[in-house]
């Protein structure tokens, strides 16, 4: 039996020291399992139908056909699928949305919505079945296509306020040296992570199991217990490894149809989308129309600004894609008003994705800055400079630490910003016209409740439980060397073990919270473990275990304005001939808080921003008006960023431990793709004269507008 002090031996820096994933070599080995590959005796199969009309009832389902079919089970449709309750709020304060309650009730409301769950002996019987099965559709005309004047566009709060406005716009725009009034777009936008969607469900003596890839194991299985009315403590919820999130993986079709089907076969039933299903099932970012004006004095002063964003949404379901809120956190004017609209269609339910709201209302906001700066004669940077607010514009708190002029003032050294001639349209390098740009980026830090199970072993070792989710991030890693560090030890001697409801509630995965509220879980129990073992007790064979809850210490962090914030560099060549985009050159460097592994950090901000580049030159979901559906919903119809369109891309980063945090953490999760598309934009601008409002800045749009010859817009 081992003494577990941490006394003499103690030793601390972990947090802050490059280190390589802790799981890094069962991944490479295959030794990781994910949630669709674990095996399980006796597993049947499920596969989604989904209909392929955009509005109408379901009229029929030949669902004697496909059961005579080899090796099909059943099929569950509406109209004997176990009926499941959404009239609740989940664990985030929101109700759930109706796509993943699937089989209720006939009503279709978008192309590729769940109409059948086929289940079978093997995968591929249960496809074959599926596609066979014949279903009839009662079609209704559908509305599929946002428009900035849509009829239907009404103020939506979401998880943010719809509107906000102090002063007199008309007033202070009228009073304005200089006046930027535009409308910037952003297509539909979607995830598309490595890992799709996947659950088992099985029940296991009176216990519902079910082994997903999830941002949020209690997060899924509070939202099971709701939906299916059963108590919290029926349901267990797991989810070791996930090849990718951004937003995605919470509650979904996949999970709801295979405990329906576990249920009625008292079988396990593992259902997994495929990536066309992806594209209708999974959620997406919603195209914006947003439309900003911007008042300043001749030195680029702000008096005016008004943002204004509007998004689409399904009819089942109300998710606001806030691009407006940015504006509320990062400039003040006299004259302030932002909104956030939306318009119901006939459409899949957008969700959360990689820094929602942000994204792409940076892009506006950034751009239409850069365009301020340019019509005043003044450096993009010191225009942000002069524009830095004493306190939050729309909420009048102080800023918990605001370091975006730390990070400009870096990154513009690194980058050569200072030799830079601001004259667009003039540098040339053979058939490529050369341009840099810059964008400012902010994301929230805050955090969520949390708990952790820490105990410690009785060989001298440590293990952490709690419920946290890996998305390929390195968390798993960073809440290791958070509680070496914690425990004053050295990191071989911790183990953290995550993605288990059992483990107790904590934090998802979600909104840059998830390392920072669990750290703070972990910190929390280590300091009341040394506290234990300080005590001298021997640590008896079952070892000694504490756990934390920070419901309360998060009370700390109220009243304050709390960002991360970061400033985005990057250099474009543009061929004229072709209208191609390359990004040759970029640079980010963030304010993001303590950052606890270099390592993992930095694959996460590099992450971001090539994500950035992807959502300003590729990334576009074109919806047929006449079918309601997407064109190639698939990873060749649908572009991404792959290595050839990715430049010299880094990620650096100031000084910048949160005054509040016991680590002095925020999150890195989402900032890296906020100003991103926008430092593009501005730098194709710098380039070739042209400015664009739209993404993606296609070839044809860059051809079209040079052809144009209009040379300022496009
Ligand atoms: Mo994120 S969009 O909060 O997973």
């Amino acid at each position: 039996m081992t003494t577990a002090t941490t006394g003499p031996a103690a030793v601390k820096g972990a947090v802050g020291t490059a280190h390589t994933r802790v799981e890094g070599r069962d991944k490479v080995t295959g030794a990781a399992r994910y949630a669709g590959e674990i095996p399980f005796a006796d597993l049947a199969h499920g596969w989604l139908a989904l209909s392929t009309v955009a509005r109408g009832r379901v009229r029929s389902l030949d669902t004697d056909a496909v059961l005579g079919m080899p090796g099909v089970l059943a099929v569950l449709h509406h109209g004997n699928a176990p009926r499941v309750d959404t009239d609740y709020v989940g664990m985030l304060g929101i109700p759930p949305d109706p796509t993943a309650a699937v089989f209720q009730d006939d009503r279709v409301p978008h192309v590729g919505w769940p109409v059948a769950l086929v289940v079978a002996e093997t995968p591929e019987q249960a496809r074959e079945a599926a596609e066979a099965l014949v279903v009839t559709y009662d079609e209704e005309p559908h509305d599929t296509v946002l428009t900035a004047d849509h009829p239907g566009a009404y103020p939506a709060d979401g998880h943010m306020p719809a509107e906000t406005e102090k002063g007199d716009l008309a007033a202070s725009l009228a009073a304005s040296a200089v006046v930027v009034d535009e409308e910037y777009t952003t297509p539909e936008e979607h995830h598309s992570m490595m890992e799709p969607h996947a659950a088992t469900a099985l029940w296991d003596g009176g216990r519902l199991e079910v082994i997903d890839s999830n941002q949020g194991a209690t997060w899924v299985q509070t939202e099971l217990a709701k939906m299916f009315s059963l108590d919290e403590s029926a349901v267990r919820v797991r989810s070791e490894h996930i090849g990718g999130g951004f937003g995605s993986k919470g509650l979904r079709a996949h999970q709801v149809s295979a405990v329906m089907a576990a249920t009625v076969l008292q079988r396990p039933v593992r259902v997994v989308m495929t990536r066309r299903q992806m594209f209708s099932l999974a959620g997406h970012r919603s195209p914006t129309v947003q439309r900003v004006r911007l008042g300043a004095d001749a030195d680029g002063r702000l008096r005016a600004l008004e943002h204004r964003s509007l998004n689409q949404t399904s009819t089942v379901y109300e998710f606001v894609e806030p691009g407006a809120g940015v504006a509320r956190v990062m400039y003040d004017a006299d004259a302030h008003r932002t909104a956030n609209h939306v318009v119901r269609l006939d459409v899949p339910s957008p969700t959360f994705m990689r820094a929602p709201g942000e994204a792409p209302g940076s892009f506006a906001i950034e751009s239409a800055l850069d365009e301020l700066a340019e019509r005043c004669g003044v450096d993009p940077i010191e225009l942000r400079l002069r524009n830095e607010p004493e306190a939050g514009p729309v909420s009048g708190l102080p800023f918990s630490s605001r370091n975006l002029a730390a990070c400009f003032r870096e990154g513009a050294r690194r980058f050569g910003w200072a030799e830079r001639d601001p004259r667009p349209g003039i540098r040339r390098e053979g058939r490529w016209l050369l341009g840099t740009g810059t964008a400012a980026a902010s994301f929230g830090a805050g955090a969520g409740p949390s708990t952790a199970l820490l105990t410690a072993e009785a060989d001298g070792t440590f293990t952490v439980r709690i419920s946290a989710a890996d998305l390929g991030t390195g968390a798993r890693t960073a809440l290791t060397l958070v509680a070496a560090d914690a425990l004053e030890v050295t990191p071989e001697r911790v183990r953290v073990r995550i993605g288990d409801s059992d483990f107790g509630p904590a934090m998802i995965a979600g909104g840059s919270m998830g390392t920072r509220s669990w750290a703070w879980a972990i910190t929390e129990a280590a300091r009341e473990l040394r506290e234990r073992l300080a005590l001298g007790p021997a640590v008896p064979p079952e070892g000694i275990t504490v756990r934390s809850d920070t419901t309360e210490a998060l009370g700390a962090l109220a009243q304050k304005e709390r960002h991360s914030y970061g400033a985005q560099f990057a250099e474009v060549a543009v061929d004229t001939a072709t209208g191609e985009v390359r990004v040759r050159r970029m640079l980010g460097i963030f304010a993001a808080g303590r950052i606890v592994n270099p390592l993992t950090a930095r694959n996460q901000l590099v992450g971001g921003m090539i994500w950035g580049i992807s959502m300003a030159l590729h990334e576009e979901a074109v919806r047929d008006r006449a079918t309601g559906g997407l064109y190639a919903p698939d990873l060749a119809g649908y572009h991404v960023a792959t290595h050839a369109d990715v430049g010299d891309v880094d990620a650096d980063w100031v000084d910048d431990h949160d005054p509040d945090d016991p680590v002095g953490i925020k999150g890195v999760g989402e900032i890296g793709i906020v100003g991103a598309a926008a430092a593009v934009a501005n730098a194709v601008r710098h380039a070739t004269g042209v400015r664009h409002r739209s993404l993606p800045i296609r070839p044809d749009r860059v051809l079209s507008a040079r052809a144009d010859g209009s040379g300022t817009d496009a």
